[in-house]
């Protein structure tokens, strides 16, 4: 049986709580002798902050490094609205994505039947919603330099930050999102804004010829990325794969979550290039999200989005393909059956809290 090295950073506010419920699922698939893993754990955020004065140390930098794949919970909150920028808990985040080099992020919007309803869409609109945004995540606005605040000669101050893109990065994102394109409905929409910005004319240059040299069997579209989001919630099913940008991904997945009924459901997987000697690849996991300070500690977090992020690492990292589909049905027979967390409950229904929601999957992937 193969052994696989995951390092567990479950961050601040529900970022713990939810990370309980993916090691109940961790565990089972361990005994249940599909695969075993080693876990380490680990600080992030502002967790880490109070810890060491940084959002991450160079030793769990060298973990992250060393991993199978990491499973990340969520960082930030008020506690530390006042750290050093270099500091600030989602700097953390940040290092990660940058020096594992995990460029292409894939946040699936699945809306599963049973959670139509709990949409703020019509469930005309969004039910059987299957979509993937392909966010671009190691370069543009969130990393160019310079990235500053200046004080003019007149006394005001400038803030700046930049927008940059190379062919290269454009290119490597591309083909994730048509290979990932030609194993679901064949169709990449790519979105820009090459009607104001240079980037944007540089994307859908080096998006159009990828998809002429090596990829002509994909339909393409481009679409402004202001019209995409618009398109989002007036008919989200025209859409497949949606490629971005760093920052139109980072919008444009938090209203694909809402489509799904809650931002509670959604997972995410962030992926390196893959290693030419050994095939594998650099990989951290995460749901999208945030650390819900308001509910924190209360156990009313939705635990799914962390799990079926767990699903994607079973998929991507572990080529265990088959135990993916396993978890993700034992998540969608748990929503059938009726179980849901507060954020997805529609009026009248009780729900149930965040390790009563992680049992039930535990019980569900059981009678399989
Ligand atoms: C996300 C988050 C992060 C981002 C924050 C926490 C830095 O919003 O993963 O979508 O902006 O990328
Ligand atoms: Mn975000």
């Amino acid at each position: 049986m193969a052994t696989f090295k995951l390092l567990l950073l479950p961050g601040d506010g529900i970022g713990p709580e939810v990370t309980r419920e993916v090691e109940k699922i961790v565990s089972w698939f361990g005994k249940r002798g599909i695969a075993s893993f080693e876990t380490e754990r680990d600080l992030v955020g502002g967790a880490a902050y109070d810890a060491g004065k940084v959002a991450i140390t160079d030793d769990a930098m060298k973990r992250a490094q060393a991993a199978d794949a990491v499973l990340f919970g969520a960082v930030g909150g008020p506690k530390w609205a006042d750290v050093p920028y270099e500091h600030r808990p989602e700097a953390g985040l940040l290092r990660l994505r940058k020096e594992l080099g995990l460029f292409a992020n894939l946040r699936p919007a699945i809306c599963y039947p049973a959670l139509a309803e709990a949409s703020s869409l019509k469930r005309e609109v969004v039910e059987g919603l299957d979509i993937v945004i392909v966010r671009e995540l190691t370069g543009g606005v969130y990393f160019g330099e310079p990235k500053e605040i200046v004080t003019l000669e007149n006394g005001q101050k400038r803030g700046v930050d930049t927008q940059l893109y190379t062919s290269g990065e454009i290119e490597r994102i591309a083909r994730v999102a048509f290979e990932l394109a030609r194993q679901r409905r064949n169709k990449v929409s790519s979105a820009e804004k090459n009607n104001v910005m240079k980037t944007g004319v540089l994307w859908k240059q080096v998006v159009t010829k990828v998809h002429r040299d090596e990829y002509p069997d994909v339909e393409l579209e481009h679409v402004l990325a202001d019209n995409c989001a618009m398109q989002l919630v007036r008919l989200p099913k025209q859409y497949d794969v949606i490629v971005c940008d760093n920052l139109f991904g980072d919008i444009l997945s938090d209203v694909a979550a809402m489509l799904t009924g809650s931002l509670g459901m959604l997972p995410s997987a962030s992926l390196g290039a893959e290693d030419r000697e050994s095939g594998k690849r650099k990989a951290l996991y995460e749901p999208v999200h945030g650390s819900a300070p308001d509910i924190a500690g209360k156990g009313l977090a939705n635990p799914i989005a962390m799990i079926g992020s767990f699903a994607m690492a079973l998929r991507y990292s572990f080529g265990l393909g088959e135990a993916a589909d396993m978890l993700e049905r034992a998540i969608s027979d748990v929503l059938a059956s009726g179980a849901r967390t507060k954020d997805i409950a529609g009026p009248g229904t009780n729900a149930v809290g965040t390790g009563e929601m992680g049992d039930a999957i535990v019980k569900e992937l059981e009678r399989m």
